[in-house]
């Protein structure tokens, strides 16, 4: 499973990026909000840091202004996707910027029916948002799953990224199901890496090291 960055914010991502564990980033207005950076600045910094997919939201509802947004915004780096809402004029829009060669990730996605529409008009990733399901009392990973039976039922070639990832069970059952990607936010990224026993048998390993005469 590819692991991307949920996060606008430089200084995890080069974090993130230095333990090796990055393979792309997702961003939206939200997280964007809350840096200091004008969002081209920061979208052309985070795909010099970042080889990988970069996805970056457009603004406008309709489709033709949603194009003309993604055009430019895939102007500025190689590996920028154009994140685009699920709705209609988002499907739209999907489909004339497949057709032209630009990546897409649909976003905002809370079904299954939703998903195969957005395989249907060529996008490049599908968003379904978890976290959000389950706030709501519905189960997000049930939508993982029938996206993953959609998708390999008719060979869709739309990689599923499983967003909107509170805690690190979230990136567990996603691997389970074969998910393509999990976006992670930097705290959830630091939640996988530390075990508590991990960190016990550090501790008891060094007293025990010490504890040879030649150590002391
Ligand atoms: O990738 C989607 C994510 O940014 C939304 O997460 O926690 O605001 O539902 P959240």
């Amino acid at each position: 499973m590819k692991i991307f960055i949920d996060t606008a914010n430089i200084e995890e991502i080069k974090e993130a990026v230095s333990i090796g564990i990055i393979d792309g980033v997702t961003t939206n207005p939200t997280l964007i909000s809350r840096e200091k950076s004008r969002p081209e600045d920061l979208f052309k910094q985070i795909c010099s840091i970042v080889p990988g997919p970069v996805s970056a939201e457009v603004i406008s509802l309709q489709a033709d202004g949603m194009v003309g947004e993604a055009r430019r915004l895939s102007e500025i780096a190689k590996n920028i996707v154009v994140k685009i809402p699920l709705v209609e004029d988002g499907l739209k829009a999907a489909r004339i910027l497949s057709q032209e060669g630009i990546r897409t990730n649909l976003t905002l996605c809370f079904s299954a029916n939703q998903a195969l529409l957005a395989a249907k008009c060529g996008a490049s990733f599908i968003s379904p948002f978890i976290g959000r399901l389950d706030d709501i009392s519905l189960n997000g990973m049930e939508l993982i799953r029938d996206i993953k039976t959609i998708y390999n039922n008719y060979g869709f070639k739309t990689e599923i990224i499983v967003a909107s990832i509170r805690n690190p069970l979230h990136v567990l059952d996603a691997a389970r199901i074969g998910a393509d990607i999990a976006t992670i936010p930097f705290k959830v990224c630091q939640q996988l890496i530390k075990h508590p026993l991990t960190d016990i048998g550090i501790k008891k390993f060094l007293e025990d090291y010490r504890s040879i005469p030649q150590n002391k």
